[in-house]
């Protein structure tokens, strides 16, 4: 039986990786942060389960990681903690940088320092915001690096001190340089999430408006779930090499939108440009028709966006036999969509019941 260590398991990714890796017959050990709110919503049908184990951990410091190392012993690392989003590098970028660039640093000393430098294979979460301000499309391993914004430039320290790791120390460490992937498990302050939520809470009744940023901004998204099996075929190739993984498709944000309400039965026009744009209802519900459901509001804006990533994944197809194609955009915009309005369904049964009870009390019904 194989031992993994995951940082970053209560993440999107974390999750779905862990119960893959469980799957595979794994013993799974993660690391969590202290948080005043203890319910970990991702990973909470896992916890108790024989070979899933947390211990608190933090990759801003370098003794907690140690520790965990030193104990678990691990075959494996998937170093996929981060501070993620990007424009909330913009906010912290030291805070961001100390995390996303030096932790990675402090992870592969932790594997050198333990004595594991010759066992223990570890993956590092890279990303296709490395590119940046596009030099190339679509963009492959070769395609020159422009990091633009905290969080590129500190993924970029991440992605380069992976590689003077494996070449000084031999050490078996790559990078997964991953292009968007979302899910149903996707942080709602992310585009994709927050637009699908949106869907779901206008076609309920639950919200009025969507305010998005940039509209014209072009990905290329993946679902998540076949994004993880992928870190683990990285870490299981003859050799410790870095790939991209992408779906070697691209949409706008404006596409996503549009194809997540109609999945909802709302069919949006867009008019107007820029800051001027507007999605409008041109054919739903009754009450729907007619009135602007999306505006842009310029808080969604950042001081530098990275507006067109598209990525090349040839050589995961051919080297890790990856299938690129095995959730096309349609189906996952679906997938996250159904979840979203199943659960804004509970959320209104929820209100509803709350309503019910209040008025029962005022009323003397129940005590
Ligand atoms: P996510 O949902 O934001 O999860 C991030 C994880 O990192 C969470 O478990 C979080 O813990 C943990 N974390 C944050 N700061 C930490 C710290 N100081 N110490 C320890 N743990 C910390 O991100 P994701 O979408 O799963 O992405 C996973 C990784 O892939 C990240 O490194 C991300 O930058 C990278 N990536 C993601 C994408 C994508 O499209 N999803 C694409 C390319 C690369 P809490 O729950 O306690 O906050
Ligand atoms: N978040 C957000 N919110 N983005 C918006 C909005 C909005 O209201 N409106 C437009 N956008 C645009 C952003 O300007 C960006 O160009 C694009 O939508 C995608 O934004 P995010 O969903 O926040 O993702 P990201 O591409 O910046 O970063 C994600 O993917 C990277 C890989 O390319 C994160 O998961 C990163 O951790 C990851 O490395």
């Amino acid at each position: 039986m194989k031992t993994a260590l995951i940082t970053g398991i209560t993440g999107q990714d974390g999750s779905f990786l862990a119960e893959f890796l469980l799957g595979k017959g794994y013993e799974v050990h993660g690391t969590i942060r202290r948080s005043s709110v203890d319910y970990r919503e991702r990973i909470a049908h896992l916890e108790g389960k024989p070979h899933f184990h947390l211990h608190y951990a933090d990759l801003g410091d370098s003794m907690s990681i140690m520790q965990v190392v030193s104990k678990v012993r691990p075959d494996e690392i998937y170093n996929l903690a981060a501070q993620s989003h990007v424009q909330v590098s913009f906010d912290s970028p030291e805070f961001t940088a100390d995390v996303d660039a030096t932790g990675v640093l402090r992870v592969l000393e932790a594997v050198r320092l333990c004595g594991l430098a010759k066992t223990c294979r570890i993956y590092q979460a890279s990303t296709s915001e490395l590119y940046g301000k596009v030099e190339e499309v679509p963009q492959n391993e070769n395609t020159p690096f422009h990091p633009y914004s905290p969080y590129a430039v500190a993924k970029l320290y991440g992605y380069w001190i992976v590689k003077e790791y494996r070449e000084a120390y031999d050490m078996f460490c790559c990078s997964g340089i991953l292009f968007n992937h979302e899910s149903e498990r996707r942080g709602e302050t992310f585009v994709t999430r927050k637009i699908t939520l949106a869907a779901a809470r206008i076609a309920q009744g639950k919200q009025e408006k969507l305010y998005l940023g940039n509209l014209s901004s072009l990905r290329d998204w993946g679902y998540a779930k076949d994004y993880v099996e992928c870190m683990w075929l990285i870490l299981q190739h003859k050799t410790p090499e870095d790939f991209v993984i992408a779906t070697g498709v691209q949409h706008s944000v404006r596409e996503f939108c549009y194809l997540a309400f109609k999945h909802v039965g709302i069919e949006l026009e867009f008019k107007g440009e820029g800051e001027d744009e507007k999605g409008v209802c041109v054919s739903g519900p009754d009450g729907l028709i007619g009135k602007t459901l999306v505006e842009v509001s310029p808080d969604f804006y950042r001081p530098t966006d990275v507006v067109n990533l598209w990525g090349d994944p040839t050589k995961a197809k051919a080297e890790l036999g990856w299938d690129p194609a095995k959730t096309s955009f349609e189906q996952l915009v679906k997938i996250m969509v159904d979840a979203d309005m199943a659960k804004v369904a509970v959320e209104k049964a929820g209100d509803q019941i709350r309503t019910n009870l209040a008025e029962y009390l005022e009323k003397g019904i129940v005590k």
